[in-house]
């Protein structure tokens, strides 16, 4: 569970939003006892006294309901109905969302909260197989359901790379990897598959994909980019949003197995200063609009062109100013220049980052642009703020109605109103969670994602052809047999783990099953060589990070300490064992690192960010009669000391180039 989250689990109630404005991280929150005094009384001074809102007579609820529930009408004329007969109370809980474990069945029942999400690795209580979620949603939408107006909740989760909270779910490479494959027709296969996954435990939305473009990896979000360059986040982002989201046009209404998409997080993300998450894009607002012009907004008009139907802002700021108040992108850029239709729904506990007391956070980021806060802990406090603000004139009518619409035209188009909890359709998918068939598609994106950065020539062949004469093949390092490493942060939990965390297959595993037939294989964590190996296969890399805890000093960008050692020992037994057998480097990591003083001292170098559960699809390459297609979506620096000045090095400076690639026969691939 994410470290912001624990704070609940201690069952301390606190007001967050004084530590963030001091202390700027979200991540950095103590617990203190002075943080418990509430900016809300200030403000209650302020106001006039509030005016009791009634509840639409029963008659009038039920010929909106007449409207609203039926499914032959557009969603248009059912959101005016519904939202006709909404009091200032209902209207104020739908823009909000609190974490699963702070909402109970109660809590829906009585407050008709509009949403509920799970951070990363905030599984049920009872348990993190799909069962268990399964059930935990369900209750909640059915809660929902029994209140006033019937209004469905939209539940919330970040399947980034598959469902990848869930135990037993299909995990895809992480999207650098994806960048690398650059394929827009898997980009489709993969979301179908999510879109299958997700909806098979009951939930309508994932907080998907991200957008980011990441110019310094030190920033830990680096994987979650798919390029450094706009235009192919554009080309990979706007045919997934399309396929998870069932290709829906316009108002018209999703298919079943569709999932609501968010295009996040909106805007300048991987262009801070220094690669900082949450940290500032210093430019002047100005500078920031031509930046946006340049090709930094493509990516949010592909999937708007996709009719995305929900918007994450970034937790960065441009110019010292957090884009969550920033009305003019989120208003005047977003909503009207680029016409998003869809909600704004605010990053976790992020308004908590903006300017002032917690009303004033509040109002401004509402009146800035967002319609729906994620507010893990606090959102009933924050739906009273709301209601407080808008009987004090600080947010109006037409703001909160505005956002309001916008959060049900996503909950109509979605069919929330028109579906069973827990339907014949759900159960259908619930038996494929996971499925061999699923799987195929992502060991399908693993093999397109692998990038040979190296294809030596070794006794007058290449590399690549030698590998074929293989008999006695030694994988060496922990990576090779961990499914957690390969699969890298917000899997199973925020942060993930190295370790057996979920189903897989490893990549050691892999390349035996792949070779079994014709050699034999054997696996040392520390690289203890058997003299009689002709190929030596060694992973590397990373373990994993998600957020600010992958945020890297330069110097820390280069494999874990126990791999670099594992690389030292096996350079010291091949001098020992006075042999010389194929050596080939694979790098497991969500970004470019030091590898330099390998690079000559292996026959070949394949990189293969974090593949995610299907290792074999590794060995299919390798091993098999796959070649290489994946070229770097991101420039690969000599020296990691001079990253901050990544973009403006000569090319003498460049280990590989952004787009570079090799085929099994020594071409240089072209990246299109
Ligand atoms: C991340 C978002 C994520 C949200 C909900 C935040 O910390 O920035 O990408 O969707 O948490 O888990």
């Amino acid at each position: 569970m994410k470290k912001k989250k624990l704070i609940k689990a201690l069952g301390v109630v606190l007001t967050y939003s004084l530590l963030f404005a001091s202390c700027g991280k979200a991540e950095d929150v103590s617990i203190s006892s002075d943080t418990s005094v509430s900016s809300t009384a200030e403000v209650l001074e302020e106001v006039d006294e509030p005016e009791t809102v009634e509840a639409a007579d029963e008659p009038a609820v039920e010929a909106a309901k007449k409207i609203y529930l039926d499914k032959e009408l557009p969603v248009a004329q059912r959101v005016e109905a519904l939202l006709s007969v909404m009091t200032l109370e209902e209207k104020a809980y739908q823009c909000v969302q609190g974490e699963q474990v702070n909402v109970s069945v109660e809590d829906v029942k009585n407050t008709g909260i509009g949403s509920v999400l799970s951070g990363g690795g905030s599984a049920p209580s009872y348990g993190n197989h799909p069962e268990h979620w399964q059930k935990r949603v369900n209750e909640l939408k059915a809660a929902a359901l029994e209140t006033r107006l019937g209004i469905p909740l939209l539940y919330g989760i970040d399947a980034v790379h598959g469902n990848n909270n869930i135990y037993g779910a299909t995990i895809f490479p992480h999207n650098i990897g994806l960048g690398a494959a650059n394929d827009p027709e898997l980009m489709e296969e993969i979301a179908h598959v999510v879109a299958r996954e997700v909806r098979a435990i009951g939930v309508q939305y994932s907080f998907a994909p991200c957008l980011a473009n990441p110019q310094n990896e030190r920033w830990g979000r680096t994987y979650e980019g798919f390029s450094e360059k706009t235009a192919d986040v554009a080309k990979l982002a706007g045919p997934f949003v399309a396929a998870l989201q069932g290709n829906v046009k316009g108002d018209e209404y999703m298919p079943e197995d569709a999932v609501i998409a968010c295009a996040k997080h909106y805007i300048g993300e991987g262009y801070t200063t220094e690669g900082v998450n949450q940290g500032n894009v210093e430019m002047s607002a100005a500078e920031f609009d031509e930046l946006l012009a340049m090709g930094v907004l493509d990516p949010y008009k592909a999937c708007i062109d996709n009719n995305v139907l929900t918007v994450m802002p970034s937790y960065n700021s441009i110019d010292g100013l957090k884009c969550h108040e920033n009305k003019h992108l989120l208003t005047d850029v977003l909503k009207e220049q680029l016409g998003f239709k869809g909600m704004v729904i605010s990053d976790y506990n992020a308004i908590g980052q903006c300017k002032g007391t917690y009303d004033e956070e509040v109002a401004n980021c509402m009146n800035a642009g967002v319609d729906m806060f994620m507010e893990a802990q606090e959102w009933d406090r924050c739906a009273q703020t709301i209601i407080k603000l808008v009987k004090a004139g600080k947010i109006s009518e037409e703001r909160l109605d505005d956002a309001v619409s916008r959060i049900l035209r996503v909950k109509f188009m979605s069919n929330m109103f028109d579906e069973e909890v827990g339907s014949a359709h759900e159960n259908e998918l619930f038996g494929e969670f996971g499925s061999e068939e699923n799987r195929e598609v992502a060991r399908r994106a693993v093999r397109e994602s692998l990038v040979l950065l190296k294809n030596g020539n070794v006794d007058g062949k290449l590399a690549m052809e030698k590998i074929k004469e293989a008999t006695n093949i030694t994988v060496c390092g922990s990576g090779a047999f961990d499914i957690g490493r390969q699969c890298g942060g917000w899997t199973i939990s925020w942060q993930g783990e190295a370790g057996n965390i979920t189903l897989g297959t490893p990549i050691v595993q892999g390349i035996y099953d792949e070779v079994k037939e014709y050699a034999k294989v054997s696996h040392s964590v520390r690289g203890e060589l058997d003299a009689a190996s002709d190929v030596i296969v060694t992973v590397v890399g990373e373990n994993p990070y998600a957020e600010s805890d992958g945020d890297v000093k330069p110097s820390d960008l280069k494999p874990i300490s126990g791999d670099v050692k594992l690389l030292e020992n096996i350079e010291k037994q091949i001098v020992a064992n006075g042999n010389d057998p194929l050596k080939v480097l694979i790098v497991i990591a969500g970004r470019p690192i030091d590898i330099n003083d390998y690079v000559d001292k292996y026959d070949a170098v394949v990189m293969a960010f974090l593949p995610g559960t299907e290792g074999e699809g590794i060995a299919d390459v390798l091993f098999g009669d796959y070649d290489f297609t994946g070229t770097l979506p991101i420039t690969w620096l000599k020296d990691f000391k001079k990253i901050d000045e990544k973009h403006e090095l000569p090319e003498s400076e460049i280990l590989f180039p952004y787009g570079y690639g090799l085929n099994k026969t020594g071409e240089l691939l072209i990246r299109e």
